[in-house]
């Protein structure tokens, strides 16, 4: 990414410093302040897809995250074919580990497999897989073994698996045998005796004879809706439980790819999981100070699964196209205007294989996949972080044939990298022209910032292209820089900024988070709103913060004035509103970035029969406080009963806090 990713100077450090003691050292509100929730003056309708989420495969956010296979490198595909095993020869075992390719012009991509020669038995020869830092297994459960096999001349008697924790001790095994010369999938069940997440896995032929394998896979039998090659139960969880509006996938700038050849293909992530084509993750080689040289993407995670846990968490659907423009940031390697029909036509693709009947050419490989009905797409985006003409061209094209063809589906165009600055308005000043529905916006900035920013919405203007504040987080210390935190202050100054997304959500449509996952031992970026290791996971305060807006979303917006003025965030007091008609309850948002607990008086203007209500607190008087795996809620929300009666009353916010209050009301 740019040079200010990786590099920080001195006077980032000093701004960092001054912020953190900007927000330290404000000195305690004494004076009552008036929170007046205009409820009899009903604004816009709160957008279902105002809250969402950014899924990106960074940071092993997919293979080795949400999609749970415990073999790395399991087809034998990586550039060097045998990253990530190694040999394995226990009790003397001799014999020999041969790649093979069959190429020849053979269309199959996933053309590797390897050859087992088993000379001496020993107690099995084979390999063994280190698996994505480590192969997590939990003591009771059951892990499905496949195998692509067949004899090559004597057969070994069988196969076996096993998981070997990290003291030598077998954590259970399972064998498959029977092998014929022809090529067929071997399966058998493994039962953990124990817990380890950074276990490995041997495969092991027992007797002597050469044996083919290809697809290696351990994959946890308990998935999400425990689905065969389904996802990580517990991350899926988490996601669920933030109700998101929207999923967008699959990024972020792998949609882009480091060089075009190597951009994201929808078209080969779906069908059979051995019939998808490996390619590396552009974040492999990013950074320097995080090389990540055993990062691919084998597509197990495909664009079929990002659909179904769209639908299995309520969101709405949000995939990303490439647009004809590797990464700029890379090699910025554009496809001529001329040629690009093909990446055009990948897109009707797309919405044919969302949306189309089962009896259409890509509505069949989803019914095949599954999915006879329609996923209903509605969102697409044309484009990641692009910017220049040359990206106003591309979006052009693009929005003509699709707007023709599929004018009910909202086109995503790009503001480009920064949130300001002459490419953000250049970009703006063409979407604008072009009418284009929504225009998405990033800013990684300190938290300082998102607290100085909370009135950037407020003057937009209102009848132009609606905005997508599509990546957003507080950088602790500077932009993707490696001692970012997951910290208190950052998701505080998130959540006064969020008063303003939401104050504007009748032009802020859609909001989300970036990045959202990130492995423990495995990541390349932070700060993530999510992390885990091969086994448990955590959201960080931020996750904290956007699902507390996103569950207490309400229905409609309701104007809120503080001490009189509709100006939001003087003196670090932040707020926003909304009713929700379904449960018949004022949601009023409060946000104190002092160190001081401050009094407010509400008044619910307009109410009529307040009765009861209650609380969700999330404050922490550390700003530098997270949570982390052992204290995996350690800044989580507190909820309580409010006892109101009036349309008056007074509350008492804790310091540095993020308060939701729910009143029950007739309005
Ligand atoms: O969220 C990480 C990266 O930040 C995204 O891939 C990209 O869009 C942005 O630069």
């Amino acid at each position: 990414m740019r040079i200010s990713r990786t590099g920080r100077s001195l006077s980032a450090k000093l701004r960092t410093l001054a912020c953190a003691l900007a927000l330290v050292a404000v000195p305690a509100a004494a004076q009552e302040r008036f929170v007046t929730v205009q409820v009899d003056r009903p604004g816009a309708a709160v957008p279902d897809t105002l809250f969402g989420l950014f899924f990106e495969d960074i940071n092993f956010g997919a293979d080795g995250g949400l999609y749970p296979e415990r073999v790395k490198n399991r087809s034998f595909e990586f550039p060097e074919p045998l990253m990530g095993w190694k040999q394995a020869a226990p009790g003397g075992a001799k014999g020999a580990l041969q790649v093979y390719d069959r190429v020849g012009g053979s269309e199959t991509p996933n053309s590797h497999y390897l050859r087992i020669r088993v000379d001496e038995p020993g107690k099995g020869f084979g390999l063994t897989n280190e698996g994505f830092r480590g192969v997590g297994v939990e003591g009771g459960k059951e892990y499905n073994f496949s195998v692509l096999a067949r004899s090559a001349g004597t057969s070994p008697r069988s196969l076996r698996v096993e998981v070997v924790g990290a003291d030598g001790r077998i954590l259970g095994e399972a064998r498959v045998s029977g092998f014929t010369p022809q090529w067929k999938r071997y399966a058998a069940t493994l039962r953990a005796t124990g817990t380890e997440a950074k276990a490995r896995v041997n495969v092991l032929a027992e007797g002597a004879g050469a044996l083919d394998v290809d697809l290696v896979s351990l994959f946890p039998k308990e998935t999400w809706a425990n689905r065969p090659n389904g996802l990580r139960p517990d991350l899926v969880k988490l996601l669920k439980e933030m109700n998101p509006g929207f999923l967008r996938f699959p990024g972020g700038c792998i949609v882009e790819g480091r060089t075009l050849e190597n951009r994201y293909q929808w078209k080969t992530t779906v069908g059979a999981p051995e019939e998808r084509r490996l390619i590396v993750n552009r974040w492999n080689t990013e950074f320097r100070h995080r090389p990540t040289p055993d990062y691919y993407q084998s597509f197990g995670l495909g664009y079929y699964e990002y659909f179904q846990l769209a639908e299995d968490i309520g969101a709405e659907p949000l995939p990303i196209m490439n647009c004809g423009m590797a990464c700029q940031f890379n090699t910025a390697e554009l496809a001529p205007l001329e040629d690009l029909e093909h990446f055009i036509q990948d897109a009707l693709d797309l919405v044919e294989f969302a949306n189309a009947p089962a009896g259409t050419k890509w509505g069949r490989v989803r019914a095949a996949m599954g999915h006879p009905k329609p996923f209903n797409l509605k969102l697409l985006g044309v484009g990641n972080e692009q910017w220049g003409p040359q990206y106003v061209e591309r979006y052009k094209a693009f929005a003509r044939v699709l707007k023709a063809k599929y004018p009910n589906v909202a086109l995503v165009s790009s503001s480009g990298p920064s949130p300001d600055g002459k490419e953000f308005d250049y970009l703006w000043s063409q979407m604008r022209q072009l009418k284009a529905d929504l225009v998405d916006e990033h800013y990684y900035k300190p938290p300082q910032w998102f607290r100085e920013n909370v009135r950037r919405y407020d003057d937009y203007p209102r009848d132009g292209p609606r905005v997508f504040a599509g990546e957003y987080a507080a950088q602790s210390v500077g932009v993707a820089r490696p001692e970012n935190r997951n910290d208190w202050e950052c998701a505080l100054s998130e959540a006064a900024f969020v008063t303003g997304l939401e104050r504007n959500a009748d032009v802020v449509r859609m909001s989300s988070y970036a990045p959202l996952f990130g492995h423990v031992d495995a990541w390349q970026w932070t700060p993530n709103l999510i992390w885990f290791d091969n086994l448990r996971s955590y959201g960080t305060p931020n996750y904290y913060v956007q699902k507390l807006f996103s569950t207490n979303r309400g229905t409609r917006l309701l104007p809120v004035l503080l001490d009189g003025s509709p100006q939001n965030g003087r003196d670090g007091l932040y707020a926003s509103a909304s009713f929700d008609e379904r449960a018949g309850e004022v949601i009023l948002k409060l946000v104190n970035t002092e160190p001081a607990r401050r009094e407010v008086r509400v008044s619910l203007a307009g109410a009529r029969g307040v009765g009861g209500g209650r609380s969700l607190t999330l404050s922490s008087s550390d700003l530098k406080a997270e949570n982390s795996l052992d204290e995996p809620t350690h800044v989580s929300p507190v909820e309580a009963t409010l006892d109101v009666s009036g349309s008056e009353f007074n509350y008492a916010l804790a310091p540095n806090s993020l308060v939701v209050l729910r009143v029950k009301t007739m309005r």
